[in-house]
């Protein structure tokens, strides 16, 4: 490794940051800061921030010595190279690891022919443990190295399977959730659970497994359990009554789930559960709809169904490369964002806490291998790019996405869909250290990226730009053209878990 950053924490031991930091605030602003230290403890936690700070390296020694009290001999300083930046690790709010190995195949299909000629077909292949064994390893490092510091993950119906997914996150150090699939009806014989009471039981087994996993150098778990009901349609009335009331009685559990994907997928769903209004409806019956809930797509979700699940304060994993890939559809996600502030009648004298929960939060998903490519970068242009035809759509409107909005998405509006915006999503003192360190350079090797070459001055401007102008444009080009190359390093709790740089 070229910089002197660590691969574990230490403690009693600092990592100071010092160059361009890009910090998202919400889906309308972020700061771009030429000149920021982060200063990162031994736990992998932020101790301090300095926005601003015009030193040179000599000088930057002397403040973290005399102005933030860290000690001679006990902090290792890492200082940027021109044409790098740090920003928060990406947040995948919906992937299926199991689904890697299908990349890039069987696009032809519509969602539900899709899962029958390709997807079951390939998750089946996990009941043997061997492949299993061979296969997750490298699928979770391509995540990792794609930038992804917390990925919520779905797994296959297998258990054995599932619990060495979670084991292997766990010993590369990735933040995540882990579910394995709950599924009794509508899927083939040689893939399908035998009962209710098989799958909840599996589920439990995973839970514990998950729960009693080393826990982080700052005493919390890295890898969390996740209740996966496949979708409504796979899961008898016994099953989703099952899953509902562990759920109840376990409310810190974390919920992830599919809605409202494909026209089809609605009308069969509504077949089976003739007793509810909507598909959004199906799981607020089972108790399957609350704050930690994630629903992936929502592409055809009622205003009704969106207030629904404001009032509930689900999340949404926004899946724009699959919706696209599968030819699902386009999901509405300004209207997503702004109904539950209606739904709730948001007023200023609301608690924080209140406000964060009266709002349906929208994040960003990969879903491979609906979605083919696991990077989040690839997900962003996608985003944009539906925006755009969503905003030239009759009775549409909205307006396109801009950076700050791509931001959010791919980082904190991710923390929040995962009730993890306390910890994760952008850079504040008290908060985890998950950042990837970018660099836009032109020896990243990346011939998309027209970046930063000090040796070729046919990028000279007439009108010089500002430090800050010029660290909007590192990120705009980073998202538009970006892909691993441009990825050094990706840090999980303060420790270098993957990227170009990374020697594992
Ligand atoms: N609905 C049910 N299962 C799946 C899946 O594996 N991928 C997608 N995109 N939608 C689903
Ligand atoms: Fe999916």
């Amino acid at each position: 490794m070229a910089r002197n950053t660590p691969t574990a924490v230490t403690p009693g031991r600092y990592t100071v940051y010092y160059g361009p930091v890009i910090n998202p605030y919400s889906s309308t602003y972020f700061d771009a800061l030429p000149n920021c230290v982060i200063v990162v403890d031994g736990k992998g936690n932020i101790a301090h921030l300095i926005e601003k700070l015009d030193v040179t390296s000599l000088e930057l020694q002397k403040v973290l010595l005399t102005q933030i009290g860290l000690l001679d001999g006990t902090f290792t300083l890492v200082i940027l190279e021109p044409g790098e930046f740090i920003m928060p690790g990406f947040v995948d709010t919906h992937i299926h690891a199991c689904q890697v190995p299908n990349l890039g195949v069987g696009g032809q299909y519509e969602l539900l022919d899709w899962l029958k000629y390709y997807t079951y077909p390939t998750e089946s292949k996990f009941a043997d443990k061997n492949y299993a064994a061979r296969v997750y390893p490298s699928i979770v490092r391509r995540v990792i190295d794609s930038g992804t510091t917390t990925s919520c993950y779905y797994g296959s119906l297998h258990f054995d399977a599932t619990m060495l997914l979670a084991d292997i996150v766990r010993s590369k150090g990735q933040r995540a959730f882990v579910g394995k699939c709950n599924m009794d009806r509508n899927c083939p014989p040689y893939y399908i659970e035998p009962c209710a009471q098989v799958s909840l039981e599996t589920t439990k087994c995973l839970v514990k497994h998950i729960q009693n996993l080393p826990q982080s150098p700052a005493g919390e778990p890295l890898v969390h359990p996740v209740i996966t009901p496949r979708f409504a349609m796979s899961c008898t009335e016994e099953l989703l009554t099952d899953l509902g009331n562990y759920a109840k009685a376990n409310p810190h559990i974390a919920i992830q789930t599919h809605i409202a994907e494909t026209q089809q997928e609605v009308e069969n769903t509504l077949k089976l559960f003739p007793d509810c209004k909507s598909y959004a409806g199906v799981y607020d019956k089972y108790k399957l709809l609350r704050h930690n809930t994630i629903l992936g797509h929502g592409i055809y979700l009622t205003d009704e169904e969106m207030k629904l699940i404001a009032e509930r304060g689900a999340g949404v994993a926004h899946c724009p490369a699959s919706n696209f890939y599968l030819g699902s559809g386009m999901a509405r996600v300004r209207k997503l964002l702004e109904h539950g502030v209606k739904a709730r009648g948001f007023s200023p004298d609301f608690s924080a806490d209140a406000y964060r929960l009266s709002i349906t939060q929208v994040g960003l998903g990969t879903d491979v291998s609906g979605g083919n490519n696991p990077s989040i970068l690839y997900t962003i242009q996608m985003a944009s790019t539906t925006s755009k035809m969503v905003e030239i759509l009759p009775n549409e409107g909205g307006k396109k996405f801009d950076t700050a909005m791509l931001l959010y998405l791919a980082t904190l509006g991710g923390a929040e869909v995962c009730c993890l915006q306390d910890r994760i999503g952008s850079f504040e003192r008290g908060k985890a250290f998950d950042a990837l360190l970018v660099s836009v350079r032109d020896d990243s090797g990346n011939p998309a990226i027209w970046g930063y070459n000090p040796g070729r001055d046919l990028t000279e401007e007439d009108t010089p730009k500002s430090a800050e102008e010029m660290l909007k444009e590192w990120l705009e080009r980073f998202f538009f053209c970006g892909d691993d190359r441009n990825i050094r390093q990706v840090i999980v709790q303060g420790a270098v878990i993957g990227g170009q740089e990374f020697q594992g």
